[in-house]
C-alpha cells in the first residue's frame, strides 16, 4: 500500500493499492473505496462498528423517530452500527433495556441492547423478540440484507423478501403511531410491500441518505405513523 499522498487539500489525499499485490480489479478498487471513505473513518473516530450507523443517523437526523424511552427493534443488526446509535438515542440500559436487535451473525455485546442470535426467517422469530422486549415496540428498523450471490436480480429478490417480511412484522407488532424503516432496493419488485405500507401508515418515504453510496442501489423505505391494526370481528355467539 502506498503512503497517502497530500496534493491540494484534503480531498486530494489518497490512499493507493499497488496493483502487483495479487488482488483482483474489484478487490482492489473496494479496498481503495474503503481506505478512503470518510465514513469509515468518522465510524473509527467515533467508536461505531459500521459505516452504516451514520445511514440512521442521517435519517433520524431528519424524520426524528427515535426519541428517549422509544422501543426499538432492529432487524438484522450485526455488526451492531444501528443498535449502538438506536440505544444511545432512546437511552437504553442494560437494567432494561429498549433495543432488541436480531441477526442470525454474531454480535458482540452493546450496552442497553437485548441480542437475540437467530435467522429472522424462522416462525418463532417474531414472538422471541417481542418476548424480549416485554412490550410492542414503537419503532421497528431493518437493515437486513441477503448476502450477495454476484447474480444481480437474484440478490435483488432475496433483500426485497427480508424488507416484505420486515413490513409484515411491523404491521403486525407496532404501536399506533409508531414507525417502520427498512432497506429496499431502487427497481426491485417492491410494489407489494410499498401498497401495504400505504394503506397502515400515514405516509411512506423514500429516503436515501448521504452515507448510502451514490453508485449502490440501496435505498430505505420510511414508513410514518402507523395506523394501528383494526379490531378482531367479533364472533357470533351460539346462545
Ligand atoms: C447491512 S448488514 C446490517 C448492518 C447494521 N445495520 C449495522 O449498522 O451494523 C445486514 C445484516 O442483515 C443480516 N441478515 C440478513 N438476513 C437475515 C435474516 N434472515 N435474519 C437475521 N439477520 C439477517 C445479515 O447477517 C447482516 O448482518
Amino acid at each position: 500500500m502506498k503512503k497517502p499522498t497530500t496534493g491540494a487539500g484534503p480531498r486530494a489525499l489518497k490512499t493507493r493499492i499497488k496493483k502487483k499485490r495479487g488482488l483482483k480489479n474489484s478487490s482492489r478498487r473496494w479496498l481503495e473505496r474503503h481506505l478512503n471513505d470518510p465514513y469509515v473513518h468518522r465510524s473509527k473516530a467515533e467508536g461505531f462498528r459500521s459505516r452504516a450507523a451514520f445511514k440512521l443517523i442521517e435519517i433520524d437526523d431528519r424524520y426524528k423517530l427515535l426519541k428517549p424511552g422509544t422501543k426499538v427493534i432492529d432487524l438484522g443488526a450485526a455488526p451492531g452500527g444501528w443498535s449502538q446509535v438506536a440505544a444511545k438515542r432512546v437511552g437504553s440500559n442494560n437494567e432494561a433495556p429498549t433495543v432488541v436487535a436480531i441477526d442470525y451473525l454474531d454480535m458482540d455485546a452493546i450496552p442497553g441492547v437485548a441480542f437475540l442470535k437467530m435467522d429472522f426467517l424462522e416462525p418463532d422469530a417474531p414472538d422471541r423478540l417481542i418476548a424480549m422486549l416485554g412490550a410492542a415496540p414503537d419503532v421497528v428498523i431493518s437493515d437486513m440484507a441477503a448476502p450477495t450471490t454476484g447474480h444481480r436480480r437474484t440478490d435483488h429478490i432475496r433483500t426485497m423478501h427480508l424488507c416484505e417480511v420486515a413490513a409484515d412484522f411491523a404491521i403486525n407488532v407496532l404501536k399506533p403511531g409508531g414507525h417502520f424503516l427498512a432497506k429496499t432496493f431502487q427497481g426491485g419488485a417492491e410494489n407489494t410491500v410499498l401498497d401495504m405500507l400505504k394503506k397502515n401508515f400515514a405516509s411512506v418515504h423514500h429516503v436515501k441518505p448521504p452515507a448510502s453510496r451514490t453508485e449502490s442501489v440501496e435505498l430505505y423505505l420510511f414508513a410514518k405513523s402507523f395506523k394501528g391494526r383494526a379490531e378482531a370481528p367479533a364472533q357470533p355467539s351460539d346462545e
